[in-house]
C-alpha cells in the first residue's frame, strides 16, 4: 500500500462530469425506460453515481466477465462469470463500464447481448484509453474522460484488487 498515487481527476471534477453525462443521457432517452447493465467489478462505483443522477424510469442489472490474457493486455477471450438476472429483449440497454482499454471485453459483450434482441444497446464509460484500442468496432456513445496510457486506479479501478475505493482517479507513479 505504499504506492505513490498522483491525482489525475479530483473527486469534484469526476462528480461534475458524471452529472453532465447523466443529464445528457436523460435528455437523449427523453422519459423512456432505460436498463443499465453494470460490468463488475470496476463499473460499480460509476454506475451508482451515474444512476442516481439520471432522471428516467431506470432498471439495473449486473454482469461479471473475466478476460484471459498475459500481463496487462487482455486476449480477447472473454468468459461470462455472472450473467444478467433479467432478459433484455425489447429494452433500451446502456452498458456501463469503468474503462475501455483494448476494447476486447466490450466487443465480445456487445455481440453476446445483441443476440438477446434488445431494442437498442449503447455504451457509457467513465474512462477511455483510445491509445490501447485493438477493437475499432467498439463505438462508445458516452465517455466521461479520455485518459493517457498510464496505470490508473480509483473510482472502481484497481491495482491487484486494491484502490477501487479511492474517491478520485489517480495514476500510480513509477518509484
Ligand atoms: C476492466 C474493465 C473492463 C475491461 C476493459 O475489467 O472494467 O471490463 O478491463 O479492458 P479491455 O477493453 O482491454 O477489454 P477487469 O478485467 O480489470 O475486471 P474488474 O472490473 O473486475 O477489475
Amino acid at each position: 500500500m505504499d504506492d505513490k498515487i498522483r491525482i489525475l481527476l479530483s473527486e469534484e471534477e469526476v462528480a461534475a462530469r458524471v452529472k453532465e453525462i447523466a443529464e445528457e443521457i436523460s435528455r437523449d432517452y427523453d422519459g423512456k425506460p432505460l436498463h443499465l447493465i453494470c460490468i463488475l467489478k470496476g463499473g460499480v462505483f460509476f454506475t451508482c453515481e451515474l444512476a442516481k443522477r439520471i432522471n428516467l424510469p431506470l432498471t439495473l442489472d449486473f454482469m461479471s466477465v473475466s478476460s484471459y490474457g498475459a500481463g496487462t493486455v487482455s486476449s480477447g477471450i472473454v468468459k461470462i462469470t455472472k450473467d444478467l438476472d433479467e432478459p433484455i429483449e425489447g429494452k433500451d440497454v446502456l452498458i456501463v463500464e469503468d474503462i475501455i482499454d483494448s476494447g476486447n471485453t466490450l466487443a465480445y459483450l456487445i455481440e453476446v447481448l445483441k443476440q438477446r434482441n434488445p431494442n437498442s444497446i449503447e455504451l457509457c464509460t467513465l474512462l477511455d484509453k483510445p491509445e490501447r484500442r485493438v477493437k475499432d468496432q467498439v463505438k462508445v456513445k458516452y465517455t466521461c474522460f479520455t485518459v493517457p496510457d498510464q496505470f490508473i486506479v480509483g473510482y472502481g479501478l484497481d491495482y491487484d484488487q486494491i484502490y477501487r475505493n479511492l474517491p478520485y482517479i489517480g495514476v500510480i507513479e513509477q518509484q
